[in-house]
């Protein structure tokens, strides 16, 4: 059923016409937001899955407000903080090896630059394999591995490299031999020096790989002496029911993306990799990657919270649990003529319905009744919920209900 006080808020909202579905965010707290009007949201986007632990109070929070109270701003590679130090040393021991090594950066682009960087330094080889349907960000080195919406590569083409080159990205439900002979073949070439893949798809629709998927990939990129590169910054810190996924699938990427989650909401990412891949940074000498805010002290102490947190309440398992509940609930109650998959990893999960007109649609409809939610998938198709992780059960399947009521008025 609806919550009674949302329904309140949309008329307050949006009265009797829907036509002004846009919002202004205002305030939020723990998995609620409100906008401007002092409507109330249940947020099922998180900050594009980014707060984690809810929009505050939280333990992020605090740390961060008493980091304000003592050093906002350290100086990057020059003069490390205390803060700093500590978070790569608990960056590292993510790590499943000995001698692991850290670096901060500043977005999940950034981060993604850096490991690619990382994996050129480290191998000699400029060559990229990504994947169709992935999202890395959009700064020129994850642009020119976006395999998600032509849109955004093709004003900047004539500044992009023509080193990556991409694979089919394959679902649960296919066959991946001839993925990975796709694969095969490019790694045979002999100038790729990264492999750089998401464990699930994010923003390109929750898709999730067929069982397997990471380990075959990691085989064939050691076979061919290719770096892998995981990208877990959707993926990462709890959000898809581990806290790697890669690392609970038994799979050891040479370099590893954290980002969105990292600082529940407070900007700061970073790439955790193996010692001798990590240490062809120190070839040179001099720094070449970093950047004013990389590791200041304010996003590290965050993190650091954060990394407490999401272990002392055991969040990975929590959003597993959840995530099995929610796609569950939604799978019976959503009628299979107008939801075509519900897919999910922990709590990111994916409802694809006919286009991305209905989505839209379905997504403006559930704002108007208070419930936020983010659209993914090359054509806008797939309803995204990535909320926070420490929200209510009841809230998740109540708006199960919700979504089964909305989804045959939008279609
Ligand atoms: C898997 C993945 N990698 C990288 C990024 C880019 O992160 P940012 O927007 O912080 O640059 C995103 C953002 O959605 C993402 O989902």
């Amino acid at each position: 059923m609806e919550n009674p006080a949302f329904a309140e808020r949309r008329l307050v909202r949006f009265g009797a016409s829907a036509e002004a579905a846009s919002i202004v965010l205002d305030r939020g707290e723990r998995e609620s937001l409100w906008d401007v009007d002092g409507n109330r949201y249940l947020d099922l986007a998180a900050g594009f899955g980014a707060a984690i632990l809810g929009h505050g109070p939280s333990a992020a929070h605090d740390a961060a407000r008493e980091q304000i109270g003592s050093l906002t701003q350290g100086l990057g590679d020059l003069y490390a903080s205390a803060r700093k130090i500590e978070l790569l040393e608990a960056l590292a021991g993510l790590y499943p090896e000995p001698g692991a090594r850290a670096m901060l950066t500043q977005s999940g682009a950034d981060a993604v630059t850096a490991a690619l960087k990382t994996c050129v330094l480290a191998s000699g080889k400029p060559g990229v394999l990504a994947f169709d349907g992935a999202y890395h960000g959009l700064s020129y080195a994850p642009l020119a591995a976006c395999g998600f919406a032509p849109g955004f590569r093709e004003p900047f083409a004539g500044q992009l490299g023509a080193h990556v080159r991409f694979a089919p990205y394959p679902r649960a439900s296919e066959d991946m031999t001839t993925v990975l002979e796709v694969v095969k073949a490019a790694l045979g070439s002999g100038a790729i020096g990264a492999v750089l893949v998401e464990p699930v798809l994010g923003r390109g629709g929750v898709v999730v790989p067929p069982r397997g998927f990471l380990s075959a990939l990691a085989t064939l990129a050691r076979d061919a002496g290719t770096l892998l590169v995981a990208d877990e910054i959707w993926t990462g810190m709890g959000r898809s029911g581990s806290l790697l996924r890669s690392i609970a699938e038994g799979v050891t990427p040479d370099v590893i993306c954290l980002g969105k989650g990292l600082g529940a909401s407070f900007p700061i990412s970073a790439c955790v990799g193996r010692a001798e891949v990590m240490s062809a940074w120190a070839r040179g000498g001099s720094v070449i990657h970093t950047s004013t805010h990389a590791g200041a002290p304010l996003g590290c102490a965050a993190a650091l919270a954060t990394l407490d947190e999401v272990r002392a309440r055991d969040l990975p398992a929590r959003a597993a649990a959840l995530g099995d509940r929610l796609a569950g609930a939604l799978r019976e109650r959503l009628p299979a003529a107008l939801a075509r998959e519900v897919r999910h990893a922990g709590l990111l999960v994916g409802v694809e319905l006919s286009s991305g007109a209905v989505a839209a649609n379905v997504s403006r409809r559930l704002l108007e009744r208070g419930y936020l939610t983010t659209l993914g998938g090359r054509g806008g198709e797939v309803i995204v919920l990535t909320p926070p992780l420490t929200i209510e059960e009841g809230l998740l399947l109540g708006f199960a209900d919700v979504m089964a009521a909305v989804l045959p008025e939008a279609t």
